[in-house]
């Protein structure tokens, strides 16, 4: 059956191979994008996917811009994957206010926003699936990483706290904790930095944008109802918490 599906951060990088494999899978996919016009544009041609561009930062942009989603799409959003995230790297004693907040800001608020625009249509369905996309670095830090370390782990809180409130009105609230994924956001740590977290993966990789998409569709199943307030890392055994 065809739910609408809402992937934020969807028109790139882990979240686009989402969208298409929610979309493979039978599903109304919509993808929110925040700034870059050229790479929504050739997402949306290229799959057939709509991208929506606004800020998930901002509480009055997501709810107008889910209601707009659900509109088009002709439905309540009944699956949610919170993967809009940001990187605004350095350490402490040099990290400025605006790096710290620019990344609570996106990737905890964002998650807050989103969900508080679409947790009334699913408790009026009867039916909802969450996923919240955190991090290694949030289950086990990372040096330069106070902002991201900080939201990450709030998400995935967040997840436990959300899993409890939607259980009796079946939706399920997972996280999925993602290790080092060939992406834009990965290729920007230096090089340097980067050859010696992947010499430290026992997988020997990066992993790839669909070995998370593979987690989320096994979470955002139909009879997946059991599996709720959980974490699965995939991380190529990074990390194993
Ligand atoms: N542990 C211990 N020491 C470290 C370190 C680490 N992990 N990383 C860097 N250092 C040390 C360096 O060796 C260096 O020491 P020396 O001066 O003695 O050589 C010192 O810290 C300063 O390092 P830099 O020269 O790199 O300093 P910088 O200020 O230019 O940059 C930084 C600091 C921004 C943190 C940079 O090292 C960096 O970008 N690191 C990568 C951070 C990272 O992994 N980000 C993940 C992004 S991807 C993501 O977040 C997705 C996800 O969910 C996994």
């Amino acid at each position: 059956m065809g739910r609408v599906a809402v992937v934020t951060g969807g028109s790139r990088g882990i979240g686009a191979r989402v969208a298409v494999e929610l979309k493979e899978a039978g599903h109304k996919v919509a993808a929110t994008y925040a700034g870059n016009e050229e790479r929504a544009r050739e997402f949306t041609e290229e799959t057939g996917i709509p991208a929506y561009k606004f800020d998930v930062g901002s509480f009055a942009e997501c709810e107008k811009g889910f209601a707009q989603i659900a509109e088009d799409l002709g439905g309540p959003v009944e699956i949610l994957i919170n993967n809009a995230g940001i990187t605004r790297d350095g350490v402490l004693h040099r990290m400025t206010p605006e790096q710290w907040q620019d990344v609570i800001q996106t990737n905890l608020s964002g998650c807050f926003n989103a969900c508080r625009a679409v947790i009334e249509g699913m408790r009026e369905s009867g039916f909802g699936r969450i996923v919240n996309v955190g991090s290694v670095n949030g289950q086990a830090g990372q040096y330069g990483q106070v902002n991201y370390a900080a939201a990450k782990s709030g998400i995935h809180g967040f997840t436990k706290a959300l899993a409890q409130e939607g259980a009796r009105h079946h939706i399920t609230v997972n996280a999925i904790a993602p290790g080092y994924v060939d992406t834009d956001m990965v290729r920007a740590v230096p090089e340097k930095v980067l050859e010696k977290i992947i010499s430290r993966i026992p997988a020997g990789r990066l992993g790839r944008a669909h070995d998370i998409a593979r987690g989320v569709m096994f979470l955002v199943a139909e009879d997946a109802d059991f599996i709720t307030g959980s974490t699965l890392s995939i991380n190529g055994g990074q990390h194993m918490y």
